[in-house]
C-alpha cells in the first residue's frame, strides 16, 4: 500500500490541475469535509457584501433596483449556474428555497398532467422532497405520493405517473442515478420527470437538455458555495415554459409587475417561476459562490471529486477496515457522487470526536458518517490527515465519551 502515504497524498495534489483554486476560498484551520451541507466562504463574499451593504444599499438605495441591476439578480445569476447542469442560459433562473422551488415545479407538472394521480419518487429521498411532495400531491386534485426503491423505479412508472421527483445525488448515500435512462423510462410514459440537483451543482457534472430534462431545481449554499440558506434555483426546459405555470403566481412572476395589474398574466420564459422581491444580500453572496466556479469545467470538478472519494474509501478500507465502517455509498465512481458515507453504530459520537479534532464531515440519521469532498477546496492530503484521524478516534476509543452524546440541533 506504498501509493496511501502521506507523500503520495501530496504528490497527487501537486499534480491536481485544480488545486490553485483553493486559493478562492478563506478556509480554517482542520479539515473541512462538509462542503456539501455548507460550502465555505469564498474570499471575495465579504468585500463585495460589504460593498451592497454600505454603498448600494446604504446611499443608493432604492436606486440600486436599476443601477445595480438588483432587479436582474434571478436571471443573471440562472445563467450562471446554466452551464453547470447543461441548460441554456434562460432555462435557469435564482428564487426562494429548494422547498419552495419543488413546490412550484410539483404544482406546475401535476397541472401539466391532467388525469394522472401519481407523483413518483424513492423511499429515502431527502426529506423536503417528499414532504413537499405529499403536500401538494394533496393540494393539485386527488394525487398521491408513491415511492418506489430506485432500483425498481423505472418499471414503476405507468400511465398513472404524472410526474417522476428525484434527487440526482442521493444526500446519504451519494448514489447517482442515471439521468439519461430515467429520464427516458419517464417519457415513455408520459410522465414528466423533476431532478433535484443539491448534491450535485457545483461538484458532479450535470447535462439536463442532454438528457431531456424537463424540470430541476437545486441548492446555492452546497458546492455553489452561496453562503447559509442561501437562495436556490429551478430548471424548466425551454420547450415547456409557455406551457407550464407556477402555483406561486406572485408579482415578480407576471409580465409586467410594474404595472399593477390586477389579474395575473405570468412572464413569458423562466421568470414566470418567480414569485416575490429576491433576497438581494443572499443573491449577492451566492454571486461570489458561483464565482469561485466560473471557467471550471464541470467533467473536472467531478473527476477530482471521484478521485478523493476513490480515494477516502481506498483509505478507509486499508486502515480502518476492522473498526465496524460499512460503506454506504457505491464504490464505481461513475455511480456515486461526491460524498461518501460510511454506516457505523457509533457513528454519531465519532462525528463529534472528530468534530472536536478538527474533522468536519456530519452524521445523518441513524448511523451514517457522511464526509463531502468539494473539489474546489479538497485536497488529498486533507484526506489522508481525516482518515488518520478518524483512526486513532477508533484506536483510542476517543468517541466514548458523554459529553459526544448530546445530540445538537442541527447534526
Ligand atoms: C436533496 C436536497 N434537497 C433539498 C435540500 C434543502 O432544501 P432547502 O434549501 O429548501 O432547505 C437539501 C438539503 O440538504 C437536499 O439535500
Amino acid at each position: 500500500m506504498t501509493d496511501l502515504t502521506l507523500d503520495d497524498a501530496r504528490r497527487r495534489d501537486a499534480a491536481d490541475p485544480l488545486a490553485p483554486l483553493r486559493d478562492r476560498f478563506v478556509l480554517p484551520d482542520g479539515i473541512y469535509l462538509d462542503g456539501n451541507s455548507l460550502g465555505a466562504l469564498p474570499r471575495d463574499t465579504a468585500s463585495a457584501l460589504a460593498e451592497v451593504v454600505q454603498r448600494q444599499w446604504g446611499e443608493d438605495l432604492i436606486a440600486s433596483w436599476n443601477r445595480h441591476d438588483w432587479i436582474g439578480q434571478p436571471q443573471r445569476l440562472g445563467a450562471r449556474i446554466a452551464p453547470l447542469v447543461g441548460a441554456k442560459p434562460h432555462e435557469v433562473i435564482v428564487a426562494d428555497t429548494t422547498s419552495t422551488n419543488l413546490f412550484k415545479l410539483i404544482g406546475a407538472a401535476c397541472a401539466a398532467r391532467p388525469g394522472r394521480a401519481t407523483i413518483l419518487s424513492e423511499p429515502g429521498n431527502f426529506p423536503t422532497d417528499l414532504y413537499v411532495a405529499e403536500g401538494a400531491a394533496r393540494m393539485f386534485g386527488d394525487r398521491r405520493l408513491k415511492t418506489v426503491a430506485a432500483d425498481d423505479l423505472v418499471a414503476a412508472i405507468d400511465g398513472d405517473v404524472a410526474l417522476v421527483l428525484l434527487t440526482h445525488v442521493h444526500y446519504k448515500s451519494g448514489r447517482k442515478l442515471d439521468m439519461a435512462a430515467i429520464t427516458a423510462a419517464a417519457h415513455e410514459k408520459g410522465a414528466l420527470i423533476l431532478w433535484d440537483l443539491s448534491h450535485s451543482t457545483g461538484a458532479v457534472a450535470v447535462d439536463l437538455n442532454g438528457c431531456d430534462a424537463d424540470l430541476a431545481v437545486g441548492c446555492g449554499y452546497k458546492y455553489l458555495n452561496g453562503g447559509p440558506g442561501a437562495p436556490a434555483f429551478l430548471f424548466v426546459a425551454e420547450r415547456l415554459q409557455e406551457k407550464l405555470r407556477s402555483p406561486l403566481s406572485g408579482w415578480m412572476g407576471h409580465d409586467a409587475p410594474f404595472a399593477f395589474d390586477d389579474a395575473y398574466a405570468p412572464a413569458p420564459g423562466i421568470a414566470r417561476f418567480l414569485c416575490g422581491t429576491p433576497s438581494v444580500l443572499g443573491m449577492a453572496a451566492l454571486e461570489q459562490g458561483l464565482a469561485t466556479v466560473d471557467g471550471v469545467d464541470p467533467a473536472a470538478l467531478f473527476a477530482k471529486a471521484s478521485a478523493l472519494g476513490a480515494y477516502y474509501i481506498r483509505l478507509m478500507d486499508a486502515r480502518c477496515g476492522d473498526a465496524g465502517f460499512t460503506l454506504a455509498s457505491p464504490r464505481v465512481d461513475a455511480a456515486r457522487g461526491a460524498h461518501v458515507s460510511h454506516a457505523h453504530d457509533q457513528a454519531y459520537p465519532i462525528c463529534q470526536a472528530l468534530i472536536a479534532r478538527g474533522v468536519v464531515g456530519d452524521f445523518r440519521a441513524p448511523d451514517m458518517l457522511r464526509m463531502g469532498f468539494a473539489p474546489l477546496y479538497t485536497r488529498f492530503a486533507d484526506v489522508w490527515y481525516a482518515v488518520e484521524v478518524i483512526c486513532d478516534v477508533i484506536a483510542t476509543r476517543a468517541w466514548d465519551d458523554p459529553a459526544f452524546l448530546t445530540k445538537a440541533r442541527v447534526t
